[in-house]
């Protein structure tokens, strides 16, 4: 038999639409009944029970911003044993019957550990700007962050090409090169360097000499910051080459600022079936769309390396540019 929810928590990290998911849980929870608590500071505010309640009003006005109005942190002792257990310990003596966790890898892989070792309840919702939940399309705050890229990359166009230079862009992605690849492909760039390709530059600088020779004179090349610094990239290809060089690093401006209307739209799907998973009894999934379907995918999987084929993504990126 389905054990009926009462009070439910959620836990988030930030990137744009996280807002809009939290949102889209409370106000859909509301509509069954059910009491929502939201977690200050994500793992670390679970294990110390620093939990607020949330009404519909209070996720009011809320839909078009950044960040997350929980706010969150990186939380170490929650991945030993004694957080682990301090964390349950909060869940029941504040009557929670179930979770709802907002966030990347590290996120869900500690919901897994919940639902899996304490029986906790637990449904994750994919929200992550380096969209690399393993099964899951895309993750609330990609889409945002590639756009926020591809408009920094438009502008730097515009001196690069009217100064003939060569432009090193960094981008965020310390494992990921989605958003590397995706706005070297929206921001038409000539060279994509990402973590998950690691070859020793060979290639670039004699693609950048052999254009030079041909008369080409104006690059960007987007890095991931896990694959190189921009500032190392561009200084080899200055030596290399005898070019003169820029360097933009993008950072956490791909973060934060206000979600697009597709993550908008993705987290207002995705939170609002979170819940209906959750009252079925469902647990230990992170809940997707896929192909346009909303499903669910089991945590164990979603947290696993993803599968992303970056090598025909780089070779279109090489024959558009
Ligand atoms: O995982 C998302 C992400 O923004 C990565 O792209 C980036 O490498 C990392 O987080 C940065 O983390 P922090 O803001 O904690 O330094």
């Amino acid at each position: 038999m389905v054990r009926k929810i009462k009070r439910l928590a959620v836990l988030t990290r930030d990137c744009s639409g996280v807002n809009a998911a939290l949102r889209a849980v409370v106000r859909t929870a509301d509509s069954m009944g059910i009491e929502v608590w939201g977690v200050i500071r994500h793992y670390a505010g679970l294990i110390k029970g620093d939990f607020c309640h949330l009404s519909r009003i209070d996720v009011s006005g809320i839909l078009n911003n950044g960040g997350t109005i929980l706010r969150t942190s990186r939380c170490k002792e929650f991945m030993t044993e004694e957080g682990q257990r301090k964390a349950l310990a909060q869940i029941q003596n504040h009557n929670i019957d179930a979770l709802v966790v907002i966030g990347g890898n590290g996120s869900l892989a500690g919901a897994h550990v919940l639902a899996t070792k304490y029986g906790v309840q637990v449904v994750g919702i994919p929200a992550t700007i380096d969209n690399d939940i393993n099964g899951v399309e895309m993750s609330i705050g990609a889409d945002t962050a590639v756009n926020v890229a591809m408009e920094a990359i438009d502008k730097i166009r515009d001196t690069a090409f009217s100064l003939e230079r060569i432009f090193v862009v960094e981008v965020m992605g310390r494992k990921s090169g989605y958003i590397a690849s995706q706005v070297a492909l929206a921001g038409g760039c000539e060279e994509l360097l990402i973590p998950e390709v690691n070859d020793d530059f060979s290639t670039l600088l004699a693609n950048i000499k052999e254009g030079n020779q041909r008369g080409k004179v104006s690059w960007i090349i987007v890095v991931a910051e896990g694959r190189a610094k921009a500032h190392d990239v561009a200084q080899k290809i200055s030596e290399a080459t005898g070019l003169e060089t820029r360097v933009a690093v993008l950072g956490h401006i791909q973060r934060g600022g206000r979600p697009t209307a597709f993550d908008r739209i993705l987290a207002a799907r995705l939170g609002n079936y979170a819940v209906q998973v959750l009252v079925e009894g469902v647990t230990d999934v992170c809940v997707r769309l896929k192909t346009g379907e909303l499903g669910v995918i089991p945590l164990e999987e979603a947290i696993q390396p993803k599968d992303f084929d970056f090598v025909t993504e780089a070779a279109l990126i090489k024959i558009l540019t």
